[in-house]
């Protein structure tokens, strides 16, 4: 894929790991069912963004690049949904590597950061929406702006992150969750 992208498109400049998973199957539940979700859950959401940012290294070391990892209010804080251990944990260590990649590819001009959505309406959550309104108004209650947001809301992050009017952003973390941190 890296390779192809090279012949295809050019050197890459701008990576977006936005891959993730989640599922909700509480701790207490069936163990082979929860040992399951935690590996696949920890394999993409956090491994994954390891293995595609170095794959794509010399690509990126090359342009200079900019890297941005999709994290979440869950780098921050666990939401009381059930089955968020493995998924927080992954958002954490997303935030984690942010930083570390940051740190590590700065001299080489590689830009690293990260956008925290807050609960966006997407197919991820679509069934948890529909089956669990409560938790929804639960999230939604702790929102400042009091609406879910759109994938539209993180398309400014992203374009602000990948563009040169970031220039001297790494390491960070961009929230796009209509305030739930602050409250
Ligand atoms: N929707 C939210 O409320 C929310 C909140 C915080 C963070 N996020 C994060 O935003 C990112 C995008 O999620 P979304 O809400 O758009 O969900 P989504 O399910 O609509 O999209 C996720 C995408 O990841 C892809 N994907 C999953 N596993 C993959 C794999 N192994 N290899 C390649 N692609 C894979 C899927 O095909 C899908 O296109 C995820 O990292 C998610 O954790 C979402």
């Amino acid at each position: 894929m890296v390779s192809e992208v090279k012949e295809k498109l050019g050197v890459a400049s701008i990576l977006v790991n936005n891959a993730g998973i989640n599922r909700r199957t509480p701790v207490t539940g069936d163990k082979a069912t929860v040992v399951k979700d935690w590996d696949d859950i920890l394999e993409v959401n956090i491994k994954g963004v390891f293995n595609v940012t170095h794959a794509f290294l010399s690509q990126l070391i090359e342009s200079k690049g900019r890297v941005i990892n999709i994290g979440s209010i869950q780098s921050f804080v666990h939401v009381a949904w059930p089955n968020s251990a493995a998924y927080t944990t992954s958002k954490h260590g997303v935030l984690g590597l942010t930083r570390s990649f940051a740190a590590e590819l700065g001299s080489h001009g590689i830009r690293v950061n990260a956008i925290g959505p807050g609960l966006i309406e997407t197919p991820l959550n679509k069934t948890a929406r529909d089956a669990n309104p409560g938790m929804v108004k639960q999230v939604l209650d702790h929102t400042p702006l009091g609406r879910a947001g759109k994938p539209i809301d993180i398309a400014g992050p992203a374009i602000f992150l990948a563009s040169d009017l970031s220039a001297y952003v790494t390491g960070g973390i961009i929230m796009a969750d209509g305030g739930f941190r602050t409250i």
